[in-house]
């Protein structure tokens, strides 16, 4: 089993380090290959790099672990090589404005996930993750006792119990949050899932439990 993950910043670079923590092997792709190559050395064995298309192709998994407009772009270019994947997307519905200053690019109602899941290929196995808490938090999080628990998000089995497997690798305990529609529930700004909707706090399996039924109940 191989995850690809396309993207090494600071949400790629972690889910990377996470998983191969976890003995899971990474094929990792960026933008510019240097970068990936330079994480896959720091990495070892478990890692290597390729370019965005050996790295689809010689994977299960993919996880999309770039900004919306970047995925927005990529994935209807590598439409074919990700039919059958799991694909894991963590974006959320932000971009820049001219002044650099970050901003929300959806309405209120409306997923990053929807989008991306949207552009997909409708065999594809859709799953919203590694986005829940902010890439610092995910990097020194990992192995807690107890564990802190990751919020997914899908409607597709596979994909569910493929997730499962990669947050528990990553050191983390996986929480269903609901189906594809509850991506709007664990992104941010704004879902009450996601930490910063939590205070930044971050929750073990029965917090997060409580915090996922607490909507259902108000
Ligand atoms: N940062 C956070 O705290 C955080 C938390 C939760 C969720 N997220 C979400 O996670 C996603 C990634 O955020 P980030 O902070 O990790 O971004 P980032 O640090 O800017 O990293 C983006 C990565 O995408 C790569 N990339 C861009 N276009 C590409 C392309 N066409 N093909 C291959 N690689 C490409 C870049 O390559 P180069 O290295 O070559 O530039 C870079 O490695 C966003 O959707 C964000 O909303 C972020």
């Amino acid at each position: 089993m191989t995850t690809a993950i396309i993207g090494v910043g600071n949400i790629g670079s972690t889910v990377a380090r996470h998983l191969v923590a976890g003995r899971e092997a990474v094929v990792l792709a960026a933008q510019d290959k240097t970068h990936a190559e330079a994480l896959a050395n720091e990495l070892g064995p478990l890692a290597r790099a390729g370019s965005v298309n050996d790295a689809i192709g010689g994977s299960d998994t993919v996880v999309l672990a770039l900004w919306l407009d970047q995925i927005k772009e990529l994935v209807p270019e590598q439409a074919a090589a990700l039919e059958n994947k799991v694909v894991v997307d963590p974006s959320n519905p932000l971009g820049f404005d001219e002044s650099g200053q970050m901003l929300r690019t959806l309405p209120d109602n409306q997923s990053a996930g929807s989008i991306v899941a949207s552009l997909l290929p409708a065999n594809t196995h859709y799953v919203k993750a590694f986005g829940t808490l902010s890439a610092e938090s995910l990097a020194e999080a990992a192995n807690r006792e107890p564990r802190v628990a990751l919020f997914y998000a899908t409607d597709d089995d596979a994909a569910a119990t493929t997730i499962e497997r990669l947050i528990r690798a990553a050191g983390f305990d996986p929480m269903k949050a609901g189906g594809a529609a509850a991506a709007l529930r664990i992104e941010m700004p704004g879902g009450d899932l996601h930490q910063f909707g939590l205070n930044g706090e971050l929750l073990d399996l029965d917090g997060a439990r409580d915090a996922a039924a607490r909507k259902a109940t108000a």
